[in-house]
């Protein structure tokens, strides 16, 4: 048989899946990384690990295993995939940013406090990292809050309808930017289709967002904060169409 670039590259993205465990490792995952950020991880004890189960063009499929103990009010970690490519563009300027998440809890421990969400950032220059001085705004999407935890501030909207969905609009500070959580009020939505436009258009119409705002990233991933689980994003994607 002929090896083409092409099947070379299919051979690539279906290799055996690549795991990952050390507190900040990333790899990379075609248009996105995964990393797994465990960033609150000395307020527990326990582990998580993050494997790449494959990537494909702009999808991506994802697992994360994680144990964690105490402090059941703190969040023990990030584990995440982050886009290479949808960002570094202003909300008045983009036409569209489609995206589809499915996913499933494989097993989970009684009782676990987690949520599976979107950690979207945007800050007034064109390019900066998540949760830094160059941080404006948090954007986070609960898609699934289990366990009574809550979003950083007080709920300020109730059952709001957006991308065909209920949510709790929740609002407050945090270091020096503002976050806002649109947390889900008809409990886990497993397989998520929706325009972020939408939820981007709610924040500049009703709570004063500039236009003039550029999203600087875009994660998905999940923070939980005690028991164990298997999470598996099925499939990703996510991208930004400008105007
Ligand atoms: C939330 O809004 C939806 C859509 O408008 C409506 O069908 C539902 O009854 C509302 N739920 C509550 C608890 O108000």
């Amino acid at each position: 048989m002929r090896l083409t670039i092409a099947s070379v590259l299919s051979i690539a993205a279906f290799s055996s899946a690549q795991t990952i465990t050390g507190q900040f490792s990333c790899l990379p995952a075609g248009q996105y990384q995964l990393c797994q950020n465990l960033w609150g991880a000395s307020s527990g004890t326990g582990s998580q690990s993050s494997t790449l189960v494959s990537n494909s063009g702009n999808a991506v499929s994802w697992s994360t295993t994680w144990n964690w103990a105490n402090n059941p009010n703190n969040v023990k970690s990030y584990a995440n995939v982050i886009s290479n490519t949808a960002k570094g563009v202003q909300l008045g300027n983009i036409a569209s940013a489609p995206t589809s998440w499915s996913w499933v809890y494989n097993s989970q421990s009684s009782g676990i406090r987690a949520d599976v969400s979107y950690d979207i950032w945007f800050g007034n220059a064109q390019s900066g990292s998540p949760a830094t001085i160059a941080s404006s705004y948090e954007i986070m999407i609960w898609l699934s809050g289990l366990g009574g935890i809550q979003p950083v501030g007080s709920p300020i909207l109730t059952n709001i309808t957006i991308a065909g969905h209920q949510w709790d609009l929740w609002s407050g500070p945090n270091s020096n930017w503002h976050v806002y959580s649109f947390k889900t009020g008809q409990g886990d939505i497993t397989n998520f289709n929706a325009d972020l436009v939408e939820f981007f258009d709610f924040l500049i119409s009703n709570e004063g967002v500039s236009s003039t705002q550029f999203v600087q990233a875009i994660q998905t991933g999940t923070e939980p904060f005690t028991g164990n689980a298997v999470l598996t994003t099925e499939s990703y994607s996510v991208a930004i169409n400008p105007k």
